[in-house]
């Protein structure tokens, strides 16, 4: 395949990545307000749109930050014009000062096993269920799963309560057979990719203990960049990978929101 050409859209002027000027001051920058989103493009078509859209409504409304989603949605479709029916990433941000980007970033590799270690973590109760740019504790509690030697961290609640990775989602079968995940009022992501799999497989959906995941039976991550990615272990405790029949049912309900949601 063709290597995917890296330009942002900055209200609607497009460069270049890598000669893309932000004027300062801008507090987007200098303090991370502002807003922004992940989406997923398969073959030149962005999948699931106007969830993206949607929840950069809300984070952007939870922070009275301006969102004119007319001029994003057109900035999003001319740069896809540019390119070649890529499969790509587009990075959305919102900054205060009023600027919108769009930019192009190449996929993600994700191996297909993923092993994880606790980090605590307490939800900030005005950036809940928002996708701020004050990412700065998420992206740390990665760099200290990885080193703890493991791939990625899981987010505890300090009283235990488990919630998400930094960039995804978490879901398990518990000792007594039932897939779960965290509910979004415990102070996790209304994951995209959560929310298909949760319409169209059996999940419970509640506030759950550490101890119900190192008791699992299955695990994965879902997120627009991973999809489906199977959990190998939690602090050191080994959660089996395979077969694995709710993962695998997790994996085929996901492909077929894709069928239904490609624009
Ligand atoms: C904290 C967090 N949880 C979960 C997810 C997965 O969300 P989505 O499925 O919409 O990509 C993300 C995405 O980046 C995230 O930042």
């Amino acid at each position: 395949m063709n290597e995917l050409p890296l330009l942002t859209s900055i209200n609607g002027k497009v460069t270049p990545s890598e000669d893309a000027m932000l004027p300062l001051p801008d507090d987007g920058l200098l303090r991370g307000d502002g807003a922004f989103e992940v989406m997923r493009v398969y073959g030149g078509r962005p999948f699931a749109m106007a969830e993206h859209l949607d929840r950069m409504e809300r984070s952007a409304a939870a922070i009275e930050l301006a969102f004119d989603r007319p001029a994003l949605e057109r900035e999003v479709r001319e740069l896809l014009s540019r390119l070649d029916r890529p499969d790509c990433l587009l990075r959305l941000v919102c900054t205060r000062s009023g600027r919108r980007l769009v930019m192009t970033e190449p996929l993600i590799e994700h191996p297909p096993t993923v092993s994880l270690a606790t980090v605590t973590y307490s939800p900030t109760n005005i950036l809940n269920r928002v996708k701020s740019l004050s990412y700065a504790a998420n992206m740390q509690a990665t760099r200290m799963a990885k080193a703890a030697g493991t791939d990625e961290a899981l987010l505890v609640r300090p009283d235990g309560i488990v919630l998400e990775a930094p960039t995804s989602t978490l879901f398990w079968v518990s000792p007594a057979g039932n897939l779960r995940t965290t509910e979004v009022e415990a102070g996790v992501l209304d994951s995209i990719t959560r929310a298909k799999i949760i319409d169209r497989t059996e999940v419970e959906t509640g506030e759950f203990p550490l101890a119900d995941v190192l008791g699992a039976s299955e695990a994965f991550l879902a997120s627009t960049t991973r999809e489906v990615q199977a959990v190998s272990s939690v602090d050191g405790q080994e959660i089996p990978t395979g077969p694995s029949p709710r993962t695998i049912e997790s994996a085929h309900a996901f492909a077929a929101a894709l069928e239904d949601d490609l624009d």
